[in-house]
Order: C-alpha cells, then sequence, then structure tokens
C-alpha cells in the first residue's frame, strides 16, 4: 500500500510516492540511464546497496558517491566533487542523480544536479521525517556559504520522490521529533483538521505508528506541493511555509549552527509567532495556547532558556536575515487556525511581550 501525490507544475510535474516498504525503483529507469546515487556517511550503510542494486536491476548503470553526515558538508566543494564523478561515471544531459538522505544530501545533490550540464535529472529519495515533508518537495535546491546557510540555490524540481516510511523507524529520537515541528507547522498554516489530528493522535505520532505516519507525510507532501502549484518560486504565497523561521533561523545562528536541530529552533520559532499572532493578527490566545501545547506534547522546545539566547542578539539576527526588507520586521503570521499571512509589520512593543511570554513557558 502506498499513496502517490501529484505536483502539478506543468512540464516540471512529478509524484510523490509515500507508503512502506517500497520498492528500490524510478519510473525513469532503463537500460540506457546512468544513475549517480549521492548518500551520506549515516544512511548509505543501511540503505545504500538496496537502493544501488534495485535501480540496477531495471539495467541502469548505477555509480555511487557518499558525503560525510552532518550540515558541515551542504557546500560548493562537495558540490564540485559530485559533479566531477558524475563526469568520471559518463553521466550525461539524459542521466539523473538520485538524492538519498535527509535534507543536506537533498540540498546538495539537488543542487549538483540542478547545475550539472546546465541541469540534469534528480530524484529525492528522503529518509528523515523533515526531508520527507518539507525538503525533497517543492524543488528548493542549495548549499550553504560561511556567511549563512542556502545562500547559494537554485529552483530545480525533481523528476520524482520517493517517501519510504520505514526509513523512520530507525532514526534518532532527536531528529525525528525535529521533523515533526514542520509537520505541526502545516496544520497551522493551511489545514485545521490535520492539527487538530495531529493534537488527537500526538502519542501515536510520537510512538511513530508507521500507519498514522503515511497518511501525515502524504498529507503535508499534498498541502506543500499545493502551496508550491500556486507560488513555485516563492513570490508570494510560499512564504507561508516560512512560519516560525524567522526566529528559528536567528535563534540556530546566534546558538550556533548544530546546537539546535533545525526543527527544534522552528518550534520555538512557531511558539513565539503563535504568541506574536494574537498580538497582531488576532488569532484567539486559546489557539496559540493549542500550537504551544501540541509543540510540548511531541517533546519540542518552545522557550529559549535553554539555548541562552539573548533577545537583542536574536533581534538582531532577525533583521539581518535575507527575508527582512530594511530594519521592520515582518513575519508570516497565523489570523485563525489553518490560515496564515505573509508580510505581516511587527512592532518592537509586541516581540518584547511575544518573547516574555516564550519566557514563562
Ligand atoms: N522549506 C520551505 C520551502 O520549500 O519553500
Amino acid at each position: 500500500m502506498s499513496t502517490t501525490v501529484r505536483a502539478q507544475l506543468g512540464d516540471r510535474s512529478y509524484d510523490i510516492h509515500v507508503g512502506r516498504a517500497m520498492p528500490r525503483r524510478l519510473a525513469i529507469a532503463d537500460e540506457e540511464l546512468r544513475v549517480l546515487l549521492v548518500s551520506d556517511s549515516n544512511v548509505d550503510p543501511l540503505l545504500g546497496d538496496s537502493w544501488a542494486d534495485g535501480i540496477a536491476e531495471s539495467g541502469a548503470s548505477v555509480f555511487r558517491m557518499v558525503v560525510t553526515a552532518g550540515e558541515a558538508s551542504k557546500v560548493q566543494d562537495n558540490v564540485t566533487r559530485i559533479q566531477t564523478m558524475a563526469v568520471e561515471s559518463g553521466l550525461d544531459r539524459t542521466s539523473c542523480i538520485v538524492a538519498l538522505g535527509g535534507g543536506m544530501v537533498g540540498d546538495l545533490a539537488g543542487f549538483a544536479a540542478a547545475t550539472f550540464l546546465r541541469g540534469i535529472r534528480l530524484a529525492q529519495v528522503p529518509t528523515s521525517l523533515l526531508a520527507m515533508v518539507d525538503s525533497a518537495v517543492g524543488g528548493k535546491t542549495g548549499v550553504n556559504l560561511p556567511a549563512g546557510k542556502n545562500l547559494v540555490g537554485s529552483f530545480h524540481q525533481p523528476v520524482e520522490v520517493i517517501a519510504d516510511i520505514d526509513a523512520l523507524a530507525s532514526l534518532p529520537d532527536r531528529e525525528y521529533r525535529s521533523g515533526l515541528a514542520e509537520v505541526v507547522k502545516y496544520g497551522v498554516i493551511c489545514d485545521e483538521a490535520f492539527f487538530d489530528r495531529l493534537e488527537d493522535q500526538s502519542d501515536a505520532l510520537v510512538g511513530r505508528d508507521p500507519d498514522l505516519l503515511e497518511l501525515v507525510v502524504a498529507r503535508c507532501c499534498e498541502l506543500k506541493a499545493q502551496v508550491v502549484e500556486t507560488d513555485e518560486r516563492e513570490g508570494g504565497l510560499r512564504a507561508i511555509l516560512n512560519f516560525g523561521h524567522t526566529l528559528g533561523h536567528a535563534i540556530e545562528n546566534v546558538a550556533g549552527y548544530g546546537e539546535w536541530l533545525h526543527g527544534e529552533a522552528l518550534s520555538i520559532g512557531m511558539a513565539f509567532a503563535a504568541r506574536l499572532s494574537t498580538e497582531v493578527q488576532g488569532l484567539p490566545a486559546g489557539q496559540a495556547d493549542r500550537i504551544v501545547s501540541l509543540l510540548t506534547a511531541l517533546g519540542l522546545p518552545v522557550d529559549c532558556k535553554k539555548a541562552d539566547c539573548l533577545w537583542g542578539d536574536l533581534r538582531e539576527a532577525m533583521i539581518a536575515d535575507k527575508k527582512t526588507r530594511g530594519t521592520v520586521l515582518r513575519f508570516v503570521l497565523a489570523d485563525r487556525m489553518g490560515h496564515a499571512v505573509i508580510g505581516c509589520e511587527v512592532q518592537e512593543a509586541a516581540m518584547t511581550s511575544a518573547f516574555k511570554l516564550l519566557e514563562k513557558a
């Protein structure tokens, strides 16, 4: 049993397959195809052989490359390594790069595919919850610079996404919970009924119930695909996906990358955005409480105490963030559960009082 979601993007449309015990095969594979399978040092020992063998059963020639696990690998040097390997393996404009791993591998291998020979095909095989519900879908690819995360990149839609829920069983607890933060985000910004369901089934979610996870991942992919179909290049609506990210990025930045997982920082950022939503967009305080309670029930942080980040430092980091114009801070906020508004200007007093509420959490 699996679920297929179609991302409708004209000649860049593709299927997103979500299920358990997914066949290790690519829809585009045949005897002519040359594939470079890129993975990392955590995922390759678990899944590299089975994916390489599975794809090769179609007659395709499969070459492999493994990068060191961790965000530090998401750099231009590794793009060059992947592309050099692609040349040495005889890949041409009809070939395909397969990204097997979490968000780092997807972004890195995706950017290598986007820029090799001005763009070759890319298949995403996400193995972390965060990659399944967010980064593998929608076509954002890129690498980091010393000056900041994701400062170099391009939009390059995959030709296929295959999310095998079974891969989630072996994720470290912290990483799994971090992915749940992105899941909650979809409920808050675009699907109230989905949020209700997450609340009702938070224990099963924490327990990684595979049937529930298949439904949850498929629904997140469907919601993300709908947003991306409307605004592929983030001219407007797609920015709702950044709910919670303004403070989240600032925490990652101020605390030092690697100190907090993306989803943990995002969780604090969403708790802050929920409080701001009450101050600025009239989200009933009880609804903001529900967001904070659900994040807490999922074992996610909702205050900055442990991060030891000072408000002044976080505020400076938010102003420096590439998504702000001038020094006026704009946020994505919810005006009701399941609906978000982009570009909300927020005055200093509202931010300070929302931050104080976090300290009391
Ligand atoms: N991760 C946000 C986006 O894909 O737009």
